[in-house]
């Protein structure tokens, strides 16, 4: 395995809920991240999938330090920088970079692409020295794939796919070692988002990159994962390879997610079984005791209850000489093939 740049460990944010104007009174807490584990390799890409509001940007928020965890750490190659401040801090920040989901509204309308893309320096200088400024924005534009002469346009003379370009040059300005891409491609047309992620693959190569990828869409981050961390109100409940979780999926979340692809193949397509998933995602402020998917599994018995099943690898999975790192956070994962 290569050797680990990030590490989330245990990592949990919960927000306060309050009542009261006068007297706030703390009488509940918002448990969007409750605890998540991960390991991301030098130069590898992390897929991280759920549905909306399962939390994924508030771990994203938390890896650039946009918010502050409530508990856990998170290592940058073994440091854990949450314990960082002053300039320590700024130094391991340089190489943990965020692209945004909505190139619409994550770039300022009154600055030119040159001054977007280097806004970064004006807090590193020391990367880009005044003089030197212009040639590496114009370095970055080509690196995208945009013409450098655009550099003094506005974002609104831009299409989609073209904005993400920028915000992706910008995240590529101080030559970080780690992106966190928050759904990068999910606001694009569909015809878009494949030139999008076929631009990051390139610069994941080029830059030797690590990525956590963000995605709503177990179709959208299979390509450019290396491992995937399926996420169901607030935790990771099934981990392992693209392959892994694609043609073995052993939690029924998983199950039921894929289940929701499209099939090109239209025998395929009929062979397959669709499960729909009965009932809503639970509130994050009151979150099912032992398994949190029990209110929703067609699988589920008593011990779901009372038991909150670890993240591990499954003992028949291991006995079987399964991959050591597939793991799943069931009482009763099981191997189903869903997509033949
Ligand atoms: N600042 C905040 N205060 C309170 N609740 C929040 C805040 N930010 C996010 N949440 C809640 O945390 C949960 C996870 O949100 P988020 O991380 O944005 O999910 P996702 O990116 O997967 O859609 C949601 O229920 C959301 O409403
Ligand atoms: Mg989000």
């Amino acid at each position: 395995m290569a050797e680990t740049v990030l590490e989330a460990g245990n990592l949990v944010k919960h927000y306060p809920l309050t009542r009261g104007v006068v007297f706030r009174k703390q009488v509940g807490a918002v448990k969007a991240v409750d605890g998540v584990d991960f390991r991301l390799g030098r130069g590898e890409t992390l897929g991280i999938v759920g549905e909306s509001g399962c939390g994924k940007s508030t771990v994203a928020k938390m890896l650039v330090n946009l918010e502050r965890p409530t508990a856990g750490s998170i290592r940058y190659k073994g440091e854990d920088i949450t314990r960082l401040s002053g300039r320590a801090l700024k130094a391991v920040r340089r190489n943990i970079q965020m692209v945004f989901q909505d190139p619409y509204t994550s770039l300022n309308p009154r600055m030119t692409v040159g001054d977007i893309i280097g806004e970064p320096y004006d807090i590193h200088p020391e990367v880009a020295p005044k003089g030197d400024r212009r040639r590496k924005v114009q370095e970055l534009l080509d690196v995208v794939g945009l013409n450098p002469e655009y550099i003094n346009r506005y974002p609104h003379q831009f299409s989609g796919g073209q904005r993400q370009r920028i915000g992706i040059a910008r995240g590529l300005a101080l030559r970080p070692e780690v992106i966190v891409a928050d759904e990068p491609v999910s606001a694009l047309d569909v015809s878009v988002q494949a030139q999008v992620i076929n631009l990051m693959d390139r610069l994941q190569s080029e830059f030797d990159l690590a990525y956590i990828f963000i995605a709503h869409d177990l179709s959208i981050v299979r390509h450019i994962s290396d491992r995937i961390g399926v996420m169901y109100l607030g935790r990771i409940v099934e981990t392992g390879t693209d392959t892994e979780i694609y043609d073995h999926p052993t939690h029924p979340y998983t199950q039921a997610l894929l289940s929701a692809v499209p099939v090109p193949d239209p025998e395929a397509r009929e062979r397959r079984e669709r499960i729909i998933l009965s009932g809503d995602v639970p509130s994050p402020t009151n979150i099912p005791s032992g398994c949190r998917f029990r209110t929703r599994c067609w699988k589920a018995q008593e011990r779901c209850a009372l038991e909150v099943p670890a993240l591990a690898v499954p003992a028949w999975f291991a006995a079987g000489g399964g991959p050591a790192a597939h793991a799943s956070a069931c009482h009763f994962a099981a191997e189903k093939h869903v997509v033949p």
